[in-house]
């Protein structure tokens, strides 16, 4: 493969990805073995488990899993097929009606929470048949701040993979956090070009008139430079809340922040799925999902505290129209760059100093891909 000859180590020389990176099923298709299989993922909020079943059946990548509690209370994620004949075990219809154990449909193979088969109707008569053999095949899943994120190669616990953010999801209290609302977005670019737009705001003057009144783009700064998260906060302009339309608070200002982080909007990304964007009053996750090489859904998340959520008239409208504004200004750029990328005569350019998280995110992305 023909990697980015003109990938520098400084953000103020180094240029963009090739095309190819955003237009190849041979990149794609390396970032499934290399990216995708082996980093710890955020896929649903604690609050999410179906409160009947505690169950949730998702979808990563194309594979089906659902997520559970065992009796102990941890919450667990299997693949969501039987070991007999492959049936489905979970989905939207018989979630809620879940017992203590799961039977699958068609045979009646039951299995316990923790995955093991307890009953399997017929087979005691098949000699090489052990029920040890044939439980559910089971994939890493831990919970932190409230998030719950799944992992089918763990190198490193989700603790130490967090670490350098840890004190932020403790500011901010996200574990007590809850979803206020959800958007989802189906973008026609690849994944990494939403990355790179988040990670920069060289663009909002052009995109963003509202988002730059509220945060001058010239107010941001980086205190995560390198590696797989990456970003810091922007600050607010002396009139603005936070970020809503009429830049007023939309909910309770979270209890605890410092001055300065109460007068600022912290802007991170986790390589390689997930935003969390941290307001004086609110929280917003953007969680990316592939698609194909050209396809991107995003899951947008806003969270509140149950203090504003419970209040008498709370309406996280302003915030809400902002953001899903703001979104769609991106996506549209988003695509042009899909699109103008994809043209096999496309030579990357150089980034200004503004983008040198962008490139920091592509060194990572590059290292990683291997
Ligand atoms: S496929 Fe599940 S019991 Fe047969
Ligand atoms: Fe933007």
């Amino acid at each position: 493969m023909d990697v980015n000859k003109n990938q520098s180590r400084s953000a103020g020389g180094a240029h963009g990805i090739a095309g190819q990176f955003v237009a190849s099923q041979q990149v794609y298709d390396l970032e499934t073995r290399n990216i995708f299989s082996s980093h710890w993922f955020y896929v649903a909020r604690t609050e999410e488990l179906n409160p009947e079943s505690d169950c949730l059946p998702i979808r990563f990548e194309n594979q089906g899993l659902f997520l559970t509690r065992d009796e102990a209370g941890a919450v667990r994620a299997f693949r969501n097929f039987c070991r007999h004949r492959g049936s489905e075990l979970v989905n939207e219809g018989n979630c809620g009606s879940l017992g203590k154990r799961i039977r699958c449909p068609y045979h009646a193979w039951t299995y316990d929470r923790t995955g093991k088969l307890v009953s399997a109707p017929n087979m005691a008569d098949v000699n090489t048949f052990r029920s040890e053999d044939n439980g559910l095949v089971e994939i890493a899943c831990e919970s932190y701040a409230g998030f719950l994120w799944i992992n089918f190669a763990p190198k490193q616990t989700l603790r130490e993979w967090l670490r350098p953010i840890a004190d932020r999801f403790e500011d901010w209290d996200v574990a007590s956090l809850q979803i206020a609302h959800e958007i989802r977005y189906r973008i026609a670019a690849n994944w990494k070009l939403i990355f790179q737009n988040y990670s920069e705001c060289y663009h909002c003057p052009t995109v963003h008139p509202m988002l730059n009144r509220l945060t001058p783009y010239r107010g941001a700064s980086n205190d995560l430079k390198a590696g797989p998260i990456l970003g810091g906060p922007m600050c607010l302009s002396e009139d603005s809340e936070t970020m809503s339309s009429n830049g007023k608070f939309a909910g309770l200002p979270i209890s605890g922040l410092s001055s300065s982080q109460a007068r600022s909007v912290h802007y991170l990304t986790i390589f390689p799925t997930m935003f969390l964007s941290l307001h004086p009053d609110y929280v917003l996750i953007h969680r990316l999902e592939r698609i194909d090489k050209g396809n991107t859904q995003v899951v947008c998340q806003f969270l509140f505290h149950p203090d504003s959520i419970r209040q008498p008239g709370f309406d996280p409208a302003q915030a809400i129209e902002f953001w899903d504004l703001t979104n769609r200004q991106d996506w549209e750029v988003c695509e042009l760059a899909q699109i103008g990328m994809s043209d096999p005569a496309y030579v990357p350019g150089p980034y200004s100093n503004l983008e040198s998280v962008v490139a920091a995110f592509d060194r990572h992305y590059l290292e990683t891909l291997g």
